[in-house]
């Protein structure tokens, strides 16, 4: 297949793209059937070798990229440059390796429709649903899968102490990565960790704290993977714990009661669907120590290194990154139209 991988970006994400991206490329240009795989960044250009070697060859730092200076650069990626681009225009499936903003919350997905080649994952409407924790969960709960209680800001410590009960974690609605996140034990800290999510996004929740076990859901096609557990070093699964190797424990499966991981493969197909995702989706669950589930959000395009949660499911699941790669991008050509693009 000729793939063209869509990577970078202007977003706090950035490094974390590059990353999954690397691997990606790697996967498919040396798997058994020798794609033909070019690479653009959709803050720059189509990345010629050298750019690939520096691009792709880093790791994910310990904070978030400073990404001011290419927000005008991709802005004017999106608005024309990419279908100019030849490997866009040529590519039998552009296989989308971004997370973050606009490109993982339905612009770039909405913008590639136009254009008119395949490409990886959700279309603009789901990708759209899944950045917005505050959407998803009002679906997730309409279609039986249990969610944490919470409000949307402006939120004061009586509405908490009353309505969710402390603590709470208060987030972006529309961010990953737990950027902006903060754990709030006492009515105090309240109002700055919600200071602190709003310079993310101008929508910000308070969301009941649940205690317990962290585990994490692969859907891919329409089969959910193998249960995931992770265990983080520290209280909450936050960006330092998310991309320094050593500092959380992921096990898939996970060491579950069988009927426990059954019920939550079958909330996270339900998730998925409720909010109309396709190709593949990674759900995150809470489970409280009474063994009570509550499911916390959807990622529309989960990381894709090869130590990343989704692709570490995959593999308990007997299917290794290459194929998983090349199985993401079938998924996309097939696709297409059941998602009326
Ligand atoms: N309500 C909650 N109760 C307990 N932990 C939470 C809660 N919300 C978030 N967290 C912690 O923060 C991490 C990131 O939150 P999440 O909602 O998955 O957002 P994102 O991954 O998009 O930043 C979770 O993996 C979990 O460790
Ligand atoms: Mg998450």
């Amino acid at each position: 297949m000729r793939i063209t991988v869509l990577t970078g970006g202007a977003t706090s994400e950035r490094a974390v793209a590059f990353a999954s991206a690397s691997q990606i490329v790697a996967a498919l240009r040396g798997g058994a059937r020798k794609h033909q795989v070019q690479v653009v960044d959709l803050a720059g250009d189509v990345l010629d070798e050298a750019a690939e070697r520096e691009l792709l060859g880093g790791a994910v730092g310990l904070t978030p990229p400073s990404v001011d200076a290419l927000v005008e650069r991709e802005r004017r990626m999106l608005s024309e440059g990419l279908a100019e681009l030849e490997p866009v225009r040529n590519a039998e499936v552009l296989f989308l390796a971004v997370h973050g903003g606009p490109l993982e919350g339905g612009t770039l997905q909405a913008v590639l429709d136009v254009i008119g080649v395949p490409y990886t994952g959700s279309g603009p409407l789901a990708s759209a649903l899944a950045m917005d924790k505050d959407l998803s969960k009002r679906l997730f709960r309409a279609a039986g899968v249990p969610v944490p209680a919470w409000f949307m800001a402006p939120v004061g410590s009586d509405d908490v102490s009353t309505g969710l009960g402390w603590p709470v974690i208060v987030k972006p609605s529309k961010q990953g990565s737990s950027v902006g996140l903060t754990l709030v034990k006492k009515a105090q800290d309240l109002d700055n960790a919600i200071k602190l999510a709003e310079r993310y996004d101008d929508e910000v929740m308070a969301e009941q704290f649940i205690p317990g076990r962290e585990l994490t859901v692969g859907v891919l096609g329409d089969m959910p993977l193998p249960v995931g557990e992770i265990v983080s070093k520290h209280e909450l699964f936050d960006y330092v714990t998310k991309y320094t190797p050593g500092m959380s424990d992921e096990t898939f499966p996970a060491k579950l009661d069988t009927l426990l991981a059954r019920q939550l493969q079958e909330y996270a197909l339900m998730a998925h669907r409720a909010l109309k995702l396709s190709g593949y989706s990674r759900i995150d669950f809470r489970v409280s120590s009474e063994g009570d589930i509550f499911c916390l959000e959807a990622n529309s395009l989960p990381g894709m290194t090869r130590t990343s949660l989704f692709p570490q499911a995959a593999q308990a699941a007997g299917i290794p990154f290459a194929e998983l790669c090349e199985r993401i991008a079938s998924l996309a050509r097939n696709n297409r139209a059941g998602r009326g693009g």
